[in-house]
């Protein structure tokens, strides 16, 4: 598929669920947000029928994203779903890591390709901030409690030491190559960057850091490593959970996938796509995992 501006359109990023285990402080407020309620997420075989449109229709690459895709159940049912469907030659997931560990082989089992996860600090204390790891709130719904009142979820709250080890069995099991995402303040020479940037040499893995985005403006800046970020080069059509093709992620436009059937709503997405991101109003970069 060729947008109005001449770029080709070959990846299609798949939001599976809108929740998610962490508060990452730059993403969603403490309490977190609304959640989309559960008839109106998309099940596995919808979801599968627009990959297979979309493969149909010239996309070749496929990744899962959230949230946290690893909070939706039995996602390795739907990776069997979309392994299985001619033209996917790469399918691969963003994930915070914190569920990864004991799922890495399993993920791989189904034809899960690689992983790209999240990874802002590797301090410890420094990572618990970030995340509000430390006193998060719950996906139950429940208020996150007050600094003083938190120790049982402090116990229950995935850490550092979880994505770590979900790095390591991500590498072990094959889910290569496994690149890291940092959001950054500021610049790749700040503390948290610096502490990514060497672990990652050690480990041998790619990282690409991302200049954290105002959600309130809309403000994005550059990706450092990789080609994200780059208007000029977009190739991306976003799915969300609830149905809804993106062109962009800086836009509020969608078309609803059971209203309009698949194949309609991705060729009015690429028709729509705009040829620069603006500011968007809803903020779905929370929904749809940037
Ligand atoms: N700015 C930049 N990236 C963000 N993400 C979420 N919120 C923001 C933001 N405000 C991205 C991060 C994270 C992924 C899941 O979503 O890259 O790793
Ligand atoms: Fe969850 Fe990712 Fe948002 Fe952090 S950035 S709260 S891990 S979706």
């Amino acid at each position: 598929m060729i947008d109005p501006f001449g770029r080709r359109i070959d990846y299609l990023r798949v939001s599976v669920t809108d929740r998610c285990n962490l508060r990452c402080v730059y993403c969603m407020p403490a309490e977190g947000l609304p959640l989309v309620s559960h008839d109106d997420i998309l099940r596995y075989e919808e979801i599968a029928e627009v990959v297979r449109e979309a493969a149909d229709l010239g996309v070749t690459k496929v990744r899962l994203t959230g949230g946290e895709p690893l909070t939706r159940r039995n996602i390795e049912s739907l990776i069997v779903l979309l392994a299985r469907i001619d033209g996917v030659r790469d399918l691969a997931m963003t994930t915070n890591g914190t569920l990864l560990a004991p799922r890495a082989v399993t993920l791989k089992a189904a034809g899960l390709m690689r992983v790209n996860v999240s990874l802002d600090s590797v301090d410890p204390d420094r990572y618990a901030e970030i995340t509000r790891g430390r006193c998060a709130a719950r996906d139950d719904g429940t208020e996150a409690p007050d600094a003083g009142a938190c120790s049982a979820a402090v116990r229950r709250s995935p850490g550092l030491k979880d994505v770590l080890a979900g790095i390591d069995a991500a590498l072990a099991a094959g889910l290569t190559p496994v690149k890291l995402n940092c959001v950054i303040e500021r610049s790749v020479d700040e503390p948290d960057a610096r502490g990514v940037a060497d672990y990652a040499r050690r480990r041998g893995l790619e990282v690409r850091f991302i200049p954290r985005m105002d959600l309130a403006t809309g403000r994005f800046g550059q990706v450092v490593g990789g080609d994200g970020g780059a208007c000029g080069r977009c190739s991306r059509l976003r799915l969300t959970s609830d149905g809804y093709l993106r062109p962009c992620l800086m836009s509020d436009v969608g078309f609803s996938v059971r209203e309009l059937g698949p194949r309609e709503a991705i060729s009015l997405a690429v028709k729509s796509k705009p040829e620069a991101g603006g500011v968007c109003e809803k903020h779905w970069i929370r929904r749809i995992g940037g």
